[in-house]
Order: C-alpha cells, then structure tokens, then sequence
C-alpha cells in the first residue's frame, strides 16, 4: 500500500508515522507512507498556501492551486482508489472503513488547517471524507494519523501475531473481552482460574461471553 499525505505541517506527522508499527509496516516494504509538505507547491516567491475567505469571515482558507499542482503531479505517477480529506464534517470513522480503506493500494490523505480547504479541492479531487469524531482539531494531521495507523496495522504481516488483529475491540463487533499476563496472583488479585486451565475451547466461551458482558454494559449500542 501507498499512502500520500498532504499538510502544511509535515513536523505533526513525521513522529506518529515513523515510529513502532508503523514504522515496521514501512521498513518490510508493506507500505509506504510518503509526506508532502503542501508548501513546497505554494504560489510565488513567498510560497503561499492560504489566504482570505471571500465574502469576509474570520480564519484563512487553503488554496486550490498548491494542492491542484501537488496532486495532478502524484497523480501522473500514481492510480489512486481514494482521495480522502480528513474534516470534522466527514463521515465517522469505524473500524469498517478502516478494513475496508486497508484492502485498497493507493491513497492520498489531505489535511486542512486554519479554516479548512477551499470548497473546489472538495468538489473536484476529493472521493471521500472522513471525521474522526464529533470535535474539532487544529487540523486535519492528527486524524490523518489516526486514519494510517487504524489501516496500516489491518495489511496482512504487519502485525507480528496475525490474529491480534482479529481480536481486537469492534472487530467482530464487540469490545475486547480483558487480558492479563503475569503474575497470576498480584497481592491477592487473581487472573480469573479459567485463563489458567489450559483448557481453550472453555476460554474461548469465556472470552465471547465476557465481550458480550463489557460491550452491553459499556456500548449497548454495539449490540443492536
Ligand atoms: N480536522 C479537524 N477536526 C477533525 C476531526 N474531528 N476529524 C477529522 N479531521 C479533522
């Protein structure tokens, strides 16, 4: 897979994506997570990436043009399946679209700031829109890297145990049930026997029944 990402603020992205997993994902060659900095296709000799709202309106607006050129650009190189622009506005990020988004090949994730993005890189380049909640960020680097990371450890090997991630809380529509590692008897508080047995079709029972337990007190919502 093939991740382009666009920003005016490579520096809130290059730790996030450049550490652990991600990290991993990208020196094994299962990915590539490539940063462009939305400056160095700013306008004249000032570079510029922004500027007023017409119509008046506090907060600066990311031009078309810098992004136009960046894009058109990575495009002449590149097929990609989805051009994503990550804005509160956006459809909820789940765990669906996460598996989903890890299946595709190539992808470009835009970032806005300041105000947000001219409507036109909207309307003329973006596929889809994605928010990852109900509040707002300075901009859209976080989500961005909350997005690559929710997808890039779903890509087959990148997780060391291939079945962690199939374990993991949403997956298979439930919370993750509790874990526990060592010591079994910490002060007295004990790793409940079962875990202990050795005997793994009865964990399993308990691990199910304990993710419908957590997830009916916790989300009831889930499990509608
Ligand atoms: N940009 C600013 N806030 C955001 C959010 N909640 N999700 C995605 N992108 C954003």
């Amino acid at each position: 897979m093939r991740i382009d990402i666009i920003t005016v603020l490579p520096g809130l992205l290059e730790g996030p994506l450049n550490l652990s997993i991600l990290k991993r994902a990208q020196d094994k060659n299962l990915c590539s997570i490539n940063i462009h900095d939305l400056k160095e296709y700013g306008i004249g000799k000032h570079r510029q990436v922004d500027d007023y709202q017409f119509g008046g309106g506090a907060g600066m607006v990311l031009m078309i043009e810098p992004f136009a050129n960046l894009i058109n650009s990575l495009k002449e190189k590149t097929d990609y399946d989805e051009i994503i622009y990550l804005t509160p506005d956006g459809s909820l990020l789940d765990q669906g679209t996460s598996n989903a988004l890890s299946l595709k090949k190539n992808l470009i994730l835009i970032c806005g700031h300041y105000k947000g993005i001219d409507q036109r890189i909207r309307d003329l380049f973006v596929t889809k829109e994605i928010s990852i909640g109900d509040y707002v960020l300075t901009g859209g680097e976080l989500a961005a890297a909350v997005l690559c990371d929710s997808i890039v450890r779903l890509i087959p090997g990148v997780l060391g145990d291939e079945a962690s991630a199939l374990s993991d809380s949403f997956q298979d529509g439930l919370l993750a049930p509790p874990i526990y590692t060592r010591p079994a008897d910490f002060h007295g508080n004990k790793v409940p026997e079962i875990l202990l047995s050795g005997n793994f079709p009865k964990i399993e029972e308990w691990r199910t029944n304990k993710a419908l337990e957590i997830t009916s007190l916790k989300r009831p919502d889930l499990l509608k």
